[in-house]
């Protein structure tokens, strides 16, 4: 499905990151995996070449960092020649009553979850040849509250409102820029739930479970897809109904 194309996933390293990374390499994409954390990274990689013999390059980076995203776009034009696909999946979740949020606490939040977004989209969008996908990892947080997340609601409603913008300023090089709302993933970042928090939370949820990284995946690999070459500016929710009520 993705045979000689190249794509990049930030956040590879672990979690719905990781579940991108490898749907796309089981589809035969040669996967740039770019991280925070090296040392799991570099594993993350090694692993799914090993599951699927596709070709994975870690680099470690800090995307809220410009020098770090050129390096990483540059990165996947050096060793595989081209970028056909950038996945903005990196982003942080740290829960803190707003009456608590600091400046540097917002900050960071904004940073990592949304101007990283900016700086790999311009970057990789120099980069591309048209007719190439962009999708960033957005959330339900987006459209309803959570208490303890007003820095993160806002990243991932501005990430809805960028994707729109963006699409409509990439349409005439027919570059396609969508994003993928997740509910609640089962993935090490949600994992500090508690499991009457998790049982409580699956009550909620339509479909009676959590989602997995593969839930999304199979999302992010429709929109990455030639099957979706009209679809643009959409945010997609995969939520198993939660937001339905
Ligand atoms: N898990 C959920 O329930 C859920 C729900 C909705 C949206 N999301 C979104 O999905 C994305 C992935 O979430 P997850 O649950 O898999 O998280 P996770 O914590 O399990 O994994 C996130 C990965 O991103 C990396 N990362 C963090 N900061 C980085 C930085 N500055 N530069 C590069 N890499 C960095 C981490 O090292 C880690 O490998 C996030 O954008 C998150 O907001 C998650």
């Amino acid at each position: 499905m993705f045979k000689g194309k190249t794509a990049i996933v930030t956040g590879s390293a672990k979690g719905i990151g990781y579940g991108i990374a490898l749907l796309l390499a089981k589809g035969g994409a040669n996967v740039v995996m770019g991280d925070f954390d090296a040392v799991t990274n570099e594993n993350a990689a090694k692993e799914i070449e090993k599951q699927t013999k596709a070709k994975c390059f870690a680099v470690a980076c800090d995307v809220s960092k410009k020098s770090d995203v050129n390096d990483l776009i540059r990165s996947a034009i050096d060793k595989f020649g081209s970028l056909d696909i950038l996945v903005n999946n990196a982003g942080i979740y740290p829960f803190k009553p707003f009456m608590d949020l600091t400046e540097e606490d917002w900050d960071k939040v904004i940073d990592i979850n949304l101007k990283s977004v900016f700086l790999c989209s311009q970057a990789a969008a120099k980069a591309m040849k048209d007719g190439s996908k962009i999708v960033s990892i957005s959330s339900i947080a987006a459209f309803v509250g959570f208490e303890g997340l007003t820095h993160y609601c806002a990243t991932k409603g501005g990430i809805n409102g960028f994707t729109r913008a963006l699409a409509l300023e990439l349409a005439p090089r027919k570059i396609n820029v969508n994003a993928v709302a997740p509910g609640s993933i089962d993935t090490p970042g949600s994992s500090g739930v508690s499991d009457e928090q998790v049982k409580a939370m699956n009550q909620a949820i339509p479909w009676k479970r959590m989602g997995t990284g593969e839930d999304i995946a199979n999302a992010v690999a429709y929109l990455v897809s030639s099957g979706a070459d009209y679809v643009t500016g959409q945010v997609i929710v995969v939520d198993g109904g939660w937001t339905l009520r």
